[in-house]
């Protein structure tokens, strides 16, 4: 394992991702954790994040007293980047001045020493790294030596290899140094002897066992299948591991997009082979939202039901197999934990919480079941590739994500109103298959179509109508808290525009949403 302690860097995350990326698991916890706890993960190599801070600051986040003792008893190698090798510096008896202003960029350093760090270099080399300099290192601990400089002849490298305490002051994940990942690689693989074997196939064997391990034989567990990747992942790793002692259910609300309860259902039965239980509530869900129009209520009426019909489930599981159920899956990633253990400094607390938000919209308070989390430790694209090797299908795995409240967010106003939801499943189908038949589906992050509830006259046939506009929006994103809009070429434009006011009967306009996040958001409501 290499542990990352974090810092508060904005990039602690992608250095994670990077040492993943090479076949080598890697963990990031707060940078100010108990000993106790870094000693539980016994890590083989420890790096030291960067960080917003300088050294000197009152409350300066630092590594736990006896961890300096702890990694050379181990013989633990120590890699601080930035923040990190000022920490190490300071800690170990140098000396950080307080940088007049920061500066940030790209910068070129040049080869001291080809030894260490740079072992598979020659000294003169020069290299191109992103540095973010604040504070500077003006005198080295004893034994230690500097073995790159930046051309400004700012300490770049240093080390002690004897002590096995490494330090960069740039940051080598960023793919702004050009040759960072060699240096972490020839770190991680030459200088700390780590081997590469990180895989996908271990990491379902390990959960397997472990939720094995945790579910006791007479316990049963309950799944709320939302049709989105994570929760698919989820459950079908539980089912690897505790069988049909797993129970699915997936709530038709009525608010979901054409033919998608029929899809799904298809692959949670005929591809993976879920025990699930299909909920058609269209009725409960639609007569609840009649006359409704205020987004939030509408957003909280969903969410309510959806605890409805799941608690209505669980006790029908009760009485059919006589036992309370004892576990719920979730399909919690890895971001979601991190994100609610924050980074020392930043002012919010560490408690891990669940995110509000998931697709089923909170879950009925009085259950008191235990979490299963099986993918709680990996990123996105982790999870696809463990879907993958699961035989889930790449189409599916590949899916836009949609949100919990369907297409009532879709629909600003009355969902209920005339056939809104029917022109619409049906435009935002045509939508989504020319995006499919062009071959872009993957570059978009999500794309579907808006029902407007306004009306517009048009000329169809020789004939005057007044009929409803539809808007389309795609965006481009990379975990949807920014987006920008996708720029479509005109023609594909021009296709569907047409396709759509030729086939869907009550549409004779066709908007494009060409705003991005922020201003607006993603969804319409
Ligand atoms: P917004 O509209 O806030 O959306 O820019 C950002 C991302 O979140 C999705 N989204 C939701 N997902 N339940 C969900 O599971 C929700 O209530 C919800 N609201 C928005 C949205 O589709 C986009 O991917």
């Amino acid at each position: 394992l290499v542990l990352i302690l974090d810092y508060g860097s904005q990039y602690t995350h992608l250095i994670t991702r990077r040492i993943r990326s090479l076949s080598v698991f890697s963990l990031c916890i707060n940078g100010t954790s108990s000993l106790d706890s870094i000693i539980e993960l016994n890590p083989r190599v420890i790096i030291l994040s960067g960080g917003p801070h300088s050294v000197h600051a009152d409350g300066a986040p630092c590594f736990p007293s006896g961890f300096i003792e702890y990694v050379e008893s181990q013989g633990i190698h120590v890699l601080g980047i930035c923040y990190g090798l000022q920490l190490l510096v300071q800690k170990l008896g140098g000396v950080v001045k307080i940088g007049e202003k920061h500066e940030y960029g790209r910068m070129e350093i040049e080869v001291q020493k080809n030894t260490g760090l740079f072992g598979n270099k020659q000294v003169g080399d020069k290299q191109v790294v992103w540095m973010s300099h604040g504070d500077e290192a003006v005198k080295l601990p004893e034994g230690f030596e500097v073995v790159a400089r930046s051309n400004q002849g700012a300490v770049a490298a240093i080390e002690n290899r004897e002590r096995r305490f490494y330090g960069l002051q740039y940051h080598p994940e960023v793919t702004h140094s050009i040759e960072g990942m060699e240096t972490l690689r020839h770190f991680l693989f030459d200088i700390c002897g780590v081997t590469a074997g990180w895989n996908m196939e271990d990491v379902l064997e390990e959960e397997i066992k472990v939720i094995k391990a945790m579910v006791g034989p007479e316990d049963h567990v309950i799944c709320a299948l939302s049709g989105g990747v994570d929760s698919t992942v989820a459950a079908t790793v539980v089912h690897k591991a505790i069988g049909d002692r797993l129970h699915c259910v997936f709530v038709d609300n009525g608010l979901l997009r054409y033919k998608e309860r029929e899809r799904v259902m298809a692959t949670f039965e005929s591809d993976l082979h879920l025990p699930v239980t299909c909920v058609d509530a269209t009725e409960e869900f639609l007569s609840k939202l009649k006359g409704v129009t205020e987004p939030e209520m509408k957003r909280k009426i969903i969410g309510k039901e959806f605890i409805n019909i799941f608690d209505i489930f669980a006790h029908d599981l009760e009485k059919k197999v006589g036992k309370k159920p004892t576990y719920l899956v979730q399909g919690t990633l890895y971001p979601d934990v991190i994100e609610s253990c924050p980074p020392p400094g930043s002012g919010r607390t560490h408690s891990h919480t669940i995110k509000s938000h998931h697709n089923v919209g909170g879950l009925p308070k009085d259950m008191k079941l235990k979490l299963i989390e099986p993918l709680k430790l990996l990123f996105k694209d982790e999870v696809r590739a463990l879907g993958k090797i699961m035989n889930i299908p790449v189409a599916f795995l590949s899916r836009h994500p949609f949100p919990g409240p369907g297409l009532a967010v879709r629909i600003p106003g009355d969902v209920t109103a005339g056939n809104s939801l029917d022109i619409l499943r049906q435009v935002d189908e045509i939508f989504i298959q020319s995006i499919k038949d062009a071959g872009i589906y993957d570059e978009i992050w999500q794309a579907f179509a808006v029902f407007l509830p306004v009306k517009t006259v048009g000329v169809q046939g020789d004939q005057r109508t007044h009929s409803h506009a539809v808007a389309l929006r795609a965006v481009t994103s990379q975990d949807g808290m920014t987006a920008d809009w996708y720029y479509f070429d005109f023609k594909f434009l021009d296709d569907v525009s047409r396709k759509i006011c030729n086939s869907v009967r009550g549409v004779n306009r066709v908007l494009l949403d060409i705003t991005s996040k922020p201003p607006s958001t993603i969804e319409w409501e």
